[in-house]
């Protein structure tokens, strides 16, 4: 499973690239909001600090100059650029810009119908939002299994993205159901390598260590 994170946090982004957990970066206008940074600044500086695919969404609701932008952003690595999938002109887009050889993410994904479209049109990502379809009582995880199952019928290239995940356990569960890639918000990363267990072990370790009295030389 490939691990996007989901932040505009340069500092976050690098410290999770030193431990070699960083294969893309996403980024939202929330996001770049939060970061208080220029998106055209902060995406080319991420650009350039990783080996993968970084996310800049489109902010135009059609194909016109603003929403042909996104590209330019990141200079020459390949980016790829965010769509609403419920959106048609988003798919419209999709196509276009695939056909240019552009990686589009489609995000904002919340069906499985969505998301079919979304791969037909040509993206090379589908985002269903695990998280905001739980916060209104929907199964965010089933979403992602309806997918995988039907990408997998039709061998549809397009990678599923599992966005919007908001706990350690909805990164495990995407990756048991088989989603190929999950983009998370910094802490959600950092604490799958916590557990109390191995605190507790390594302290007991520590210690019986110390007793030996031992040295390795
Ligand atoms: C993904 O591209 C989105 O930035 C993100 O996952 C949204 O997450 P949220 O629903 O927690 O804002």
């Amino acid at each position: 499973m490939k691990f996007f994170v989901d932040t505009a946090d340069v500092a976050a982004i690098a410290e999770l690239n030193d431990l070699g957990m960083v294969d893309g970066v996403t980024t939202n206008p929330s996001l770049i909001m939060k970061s208080g940074r220029d998106i055209t600044e902060v995406t080319k500086e991420i650009a350039a600090m990783i080996d993968g695919p970084v996310s800049a969404e489109v902010v135009a609701l059609d194909l016109g100059r603003d929403g042909r932008r996104g590209p330019q952003a990141g200079a020459d690595r390949a980016q790829h650029r965010h769509q609403g999938a419920a959106h048609r002109d988003g798919l419209k887009a999709c196509r276009q810009l695939s056909s240019e050889g552009y990686m589009v993410n489609v995000t904002l994904c919340f069906s499985a119908n969505q998301a079919l479209l979304a791969a037909k049109a040509g993206a090379s990502f589908i985002s269903p939002f695990i998280g905001r379809l739980d916060d209104i009582n929907l199964d965010g995880m089933q979403v992602i299994a309806d997918i995988r199952q039907i990408y997998d019928n039709y061998d549809f290239d397009t990678e599923i993205l599992a966005a919007s995940i908001r706990s350690v356990n909805h990164a495990s569960e995407a990756a048991r159901i088989g989603a190929d890639i999950m983009t998370a918000p910094p802490d959600v990363i950092r604490k799958m390598a916590e557990h109390p267990l191995t605190d507790r072990g390594l302290e007991t370790f520590l210690k019986d260590w110390e007793k030996t009295g031992q040295k390795i030389l």
